[in-house]
């Protein structure tokens, strides 16, 4: 297919591209249903792809095993000045990496195709959207950005002849020499991988990685690390939250933005199904929301996607049964077990596991075998559309009001069940504090105890310390329309190792008390790390849980969090001066309360 634009300036970039990457074709993706299914075939015959008969429309890809994760430390913010880029990002000169990566993108499509993906982060036609358009030579990220975007015709449409697009490239970095049989999972090694963001000029280049937030380039790269940055410029957010709203018996409904680091269960709280009797939830976004303050003074919020890149393992109609629901069919799965009958399994979904099928590896897998049969971090692609509570309102151009902002982490120990801030301030350095054990949504330690601001520690894509103040800056703005500011952990564990909480549809119980709170229905303890709901406050009817371990679900251990000033302060030593003296007040505040 020939430049289906008349836009100038992108058919430049492209030519630029394509005479950069030499590709043995160039198509343009019309994000139709036949592309779509015509890229999926291909892929089925060249053998990367595995159609699953017992979901229509669906398929099961193996990565290399090399690339089943995003790489945090090969994820740059490259800023002429690295101070713009911050102690919480990796750093290069924009001149030398584009050096680097021009050497390594030379030539390294020939014997693919060439795809531009023109692309809108948002309802096509939003206030609140952003175009994209990505250069990639993977047709497994063609079909998953049909999925999680907005692709095709209609975006080039909306960008005319002269409107501002986001240029993002990718390639797998894995040239096709004449004769050579493909790989079903192309990828560079890990020394070769880039991910490489230069928010000064709005631009991405990806090189080396298949993989999710690597090569989707509209979700983390441009989606959070470009659009905070430009946010911060242009006075809205973009942040790593779900949007849900709630709706309690009376029919008053909430609007609820939350931040959990990956694999820490936005997903899963996005699409909750209640255990509290006649409350109702629909979800509006599950990983991303950008937020702009709408004419009534009010924080509106979107989801920039259009699909769920969910952690597989885990989920079950038991845990999720929404997600599971949304997966009957139209799927891409990535790294799932292939059951014999023609199905995905992975650890945790309900019912006995198969008897036998083929693990993510493509080995032979039966319950007996050593390792997991699915990865850590196998995901699903799926349609938002196909979840059963999906919103009603989830495209509406203007968005839904904010209410209420929840921040998180998983912790085993110290941080209780949920702490209310004092105020805005406050609330942003429970923010700003935040902290969580990792996982394997990162190629790296898993387990291991890190701050993760907001949630945004891997995305924020500008000195987090300024994005400590952008968040000030905005609570001023909003004055008494600022929403409320809670942290969660639903990840606490007893001695035995067990989580305390039972989590997921019963986190249904802290939501509501949230909401009481906002509405002055709900009675809170002060302590000196926040507010807390007093003995008998959360709704536990129906909930068998024993009362000691509610108490310590419940517990503030002063001795524990005297503890964590150390950790707090070479936490904000790192900021220098871009720390906000706000920050500092808030953690002189807490000390005093700690005694
Ligand atoms: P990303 O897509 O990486 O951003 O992850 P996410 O924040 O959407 O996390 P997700 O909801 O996919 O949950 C990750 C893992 O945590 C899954 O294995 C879930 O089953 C588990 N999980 C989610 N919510 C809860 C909970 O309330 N309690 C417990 N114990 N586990 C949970
Ligand atoms: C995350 O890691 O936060 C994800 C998955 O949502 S990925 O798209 O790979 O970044
Ligand atoms: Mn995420």
């Amino acid at each position: 297919m020939s430049a289906a634009s008349s836009h100038e300036k992108l058919r430049q970039w492209v030519q630029e591209v394509a005479d950069m990457c030499r590709p043995g074709a160039v198509h343009w993706c019309d994000g139709s249903s036949q592309e779509y299914d015509r890229l999926m075939q291909e892929m089925v015959a060249g053998g990367s792809a595995t159609p699953l008969k017992k979901r229509p429309n669906s398929f099961l890809f193996r990565s290399d095993p090399s690339d089943v994760a995003r790489v945090e430390d090969r994820t740059y913010i490259s800023t002429p000045d690295p101070m713009e880029a911050g102690p919480t990002n990796n750093w290069m000169d924009p001149e030398e990496l584009k050096k680097t990566m021009r050497g390594l993108y030379e030539g390294c499509m020939k014997g693919r195709t060439m795809y531009v993906i023109p692309f809108s982060m948002g309802p096509i036609g939003s206030p609140i959207s952003k175009i994209g358009i990505e250069i990639t030579d993977s047709p497994y990220v063609v079909c998953n950005m049909h999925i999680m975007t907005r692709v095709g015709t209609k975006v080039l449409e909306a960008l005319g002849a002269d409107g501002e697009f986001i240029p993002c490239v990718h390639s797998v970095g894995a040239p096709l020499e004449p004769g050579r049989k493909d790989v079903p999972w192309p990828c560079a090694p890990i020394e070769k991988k880039y991910i490489s963001h230069f928010p000064e000029e709005n631009l991405i280049w990806s090189f080396g990685s298949g993989y999710g937030g690597n090569a989707l380039l509209g979700k983390k790269c441009l989606a959070l690390r470009i659009a905070s940055a430009m946010a911060r410029r242009e006075g809205w957010m973009a942040e790593h939250m779900l949007i849900l709203r709630l709706t309690n018996p009376e029919g008053r409904r909430y609007h609820i933005a939350a931040a959990f680091p990956s694999a820490c269960g936005k997903t899963n709280l996005a699409m909750l199904q209640p255990t509290v009797a006649g409350w109702k939830c629909e979800t509006i976004g599950d990983d991303i929301s950008w937020m702009k303050i709408g004419p009534d003074g009010r924080l509106y919020a979107i989801n920039p996607e259009a699909g769920f890149f969910g952690v597989a393992p885990g989920t079950s109609y038991d845990s999720n049964p929404m997600a599971m629901d949304t997966l009957k069919g139209n799927c891409i799965f990535t790294n799932c077990v292939l059951t014999d009958d023609g199905d995905v399994w992975w650890e945790g979904m309900d019912g006995e596991p198969p008897a036998h099928g083929i693990d993510w590896k493509g080995r032979d897998w039966t319950p007996a075998s050593r390792d997991v049969g699915a990865h850590a971090n196998a995901r699903f692609t799926a349609p938002a559309r196909q979840c059963p509570v999906i919103c009603a309102d989830w495209e509406k151009p203007e968005g839904v009001p904010i209410d209420i902002f929840v921040f998180g982490g998983r912790r085993a120990g110290v941080v209780p069940l949920v702490n209310e801030s004092y105020g805005w301030d406050h609330g942003v350095f429970l923010g700003a504090t935040a902290s969580s054990e990792t996982t394997a949504a990162n190629i790296g330690d898993i387990g291991a105890l890190r701050r993760d601001p907001f949630a945004m520690k891997p995305f924020c894509g500008y000195n987090m310390g300024d994005y400590f103040q952008h968040w000030l800056a905005m609570g001023d703005r909003l004055g008494r329309n600022a929403p409320r500011i809670f942290y969660v952990n639903w990840f606490r564990k007893n001695a035995a190792g067990r989580f305390m909480w039972p989590g997921f549809g019963e986190n249904s119980r802290v939501l509501k008390w949230m909401c009481d709170r906002v509405d002055g229905k709900a009675k809170a303890r002060e302590t000196a790390i926040g507010l807390l709901p007093v003995e008998g406050g959360l709704d536990l009817e129906g909930l068998e849980i024993a009362p000691e371990t509610l108490q310590e679900l419940l517990k503030v251990d002063s001795d524990a969090w005297r503890a964590e000033i150390g950790s707090l302060e070479e936490h904000f030593a790192q900021f220098g001066d871009r720390l906000p003296a706000r920050m500092r007040e808030q953690l002189e505040a807490l000390r005093k309360r700690l005694g």
